[in-house]
């Protein structure tokens, strides 16, 4: 699939901003411990949700997505095992380890897959699961773990891994006695989670914090539960603003959630009001070069976010440099703004964005996710027309994106045919 973008307008208006991938999936495998139906409301319609849907059912449960609600009755869950064909479409899939062996007191899943940004590897969550006394055996890509001498314990994890995190608390919510997580991850995700849980009927302190306290609890029953709003899509949509000259209103935003990115929006000449759930941007008329952004676990700046604020730093003042901290390989966008007339260079974990340069519309592909929205931003702020190869990626993590644009007066339309 392809976007076509004719770049150039300033764009303006209102985007309600969608419900949180990055909690809707550890939450929906979160719903097999319960004893009856969860409903999933504000669950934002993506291909990775409907992944993970799939994998609900493969699992045997009853599973329905409508608008935008998922309810997943986990009754009669009978199966343990992931079929690798969904285990390798993305990465989070493999926070099912833990509510899988907990719920089946056996798990046998494939090696997940995601986005490539690197190595991502899974040692953190297997260590985590064998502190937690769950045996843990890997053989040819395959992990198979047996929880029926599992127990609690205290879980020390060396990095603050969002998903080893999710993957411990899963494994530790039903069993008996005080589970302890320190270096814990403080994402808001973590928090939506542990929220869900709790409201199930878990006992669970400290979410937000790098010690995470864990009461097992005997059951959790089934409930209704709001996700949070995707502060990464909310990211997308201020850096749309920058890179067009634009201004913006967000509906469906936590400001404290926002911090680290409007604090160097805000450097960077950008006016960001709040009212209540609601943000307002406007763009600067001249942007002010970044000296150095670095990414880190929250509440530092999100490594999802760098990839969408090339695009307005190509239009700095002067030279802007990012430094990726969590993933290795995550500037592999940067070849591709260059096409279109930017001048990045990587090194390493760096990258040097020399501004101001005037984007030209070009030919391009998405290489993931959050790097295809920023060719989709870039195309946006460029004289002429892009074509956004591989755009299939964007759908993963945002709701209708190409809508969304084009109420805020983009012009970009969609094309899936193989000769355009
Ligand atoms: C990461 C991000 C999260 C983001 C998600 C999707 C961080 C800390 N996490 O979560 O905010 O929403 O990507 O893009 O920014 N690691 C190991 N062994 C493991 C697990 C992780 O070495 O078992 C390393 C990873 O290689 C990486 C770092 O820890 O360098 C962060 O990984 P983690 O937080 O687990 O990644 P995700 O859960 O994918």
């Amino acid at each position: 699939m392809k976007y076509i973008v004719k770049g150039g307008r300033e764009l303006g208006g209102t985007v309600r901003v969608q419900g949180a991938k990055n909690s809707v999936l550890p939450i929906l495998a979160a719903s097999i411990l319960a004893n009856d139906k969860c409903e999933i409301l504000d669950c934002p319609h993506l291909s990775d949700v409907k992944t993970t849907t799939e994998i609900l059912k493969e699992l045997g449960c009853k599973v329905t997505y409508a608008l935008n609600c998922v309810s997943v009755d986990p009754t009669d869950a009978f199966n343990m095992e992931i079929p690798e064909r969904l285990m390798r479409k993305l990465r989070s899939s493999i926070v099912f380890l833990g509510a899988v062996t907990m719920r089946m007191g056996k798990a046998r899943v494939s090696m997940p897959g995601g986005c490539l940004l690197g190595a991502r590897p899974i040692d953190l969550h297997l260590k985590a699961l064998k502190s937690l006394g769950i045996k843990v055996k890997e053989e040819a890509g395959f992990i198979e773990t047996d929880a029926s001498e599992a127990k609690c314990a205290n879980v020390h994890l060396a990095f603050p891994s969002v998903g080893a995190t999710e993957n411990t608390i899963l494994a530790a919510v039903k069993i008996k006695g005080e589970s302890v997580i320190t270096n814990a991850a403080r994402e808001p995700e973590i928090i939506d989670l542990i929220a869900f849980l709790n409201a199930m009927g878990a006992r669970i302190t400290g979410g937000g914090t790098g010690t995470i306290h864990i009461e097992g609890v005997p059951s959790l029953r089934g409930i209704s539960y709001r996700i949070i709003p995707d502060r990464i899509a909310a990211t997308t949509y201020m850096c749309m603003a920058m890179a067009t000259n634009g201004e913006i209103e967000l509906e469906n935003v936590r400001r404290e959630h926002l911090t680290a990115i409007t604090n160097e929006l805000r450097e960077e000449g950008a006016r960001i009001e709040f009212f209540g759930d609601r943000a307002y941007l406007r763009a600067p008329r001249k942007i002010k070069s970044a000296d150095m952004i670095k990414t880190m676990p929250y509440p530092g700046f999100p490594t999802d976010a760098q990839s969408v604020f090339m695009p307005h730093l190509i239009k700095g003042d002067s030279t802007s440099v990012i430094v990726e901290n969590i993933f290795e390989n995550r500037f592999r966008v940067a070849d591709e703004l260059n096409k279109m007339g930017a001048d990045i260079v990587t090194e390493g974990r760096s990258a040097i964005i020399r501004g101001p340069r005037a984007l030209t519309g070009a030919r391009v592909i998405a290489p993931d996710l959050r790097g295809g929205a920023a060719l989709v931003i870039a195309a946006l702020s460029a004289q002429g027309e892009s074509v956004v190869e591989d755009a299939g990626h964007i759908g993963r993590g945002y709701e209708s994106f190409v809508e969304n644009i084009t109420a805020l007066g983009g012009d970009i339309r969609i094309n899936n045919t193989a000769d355009y």
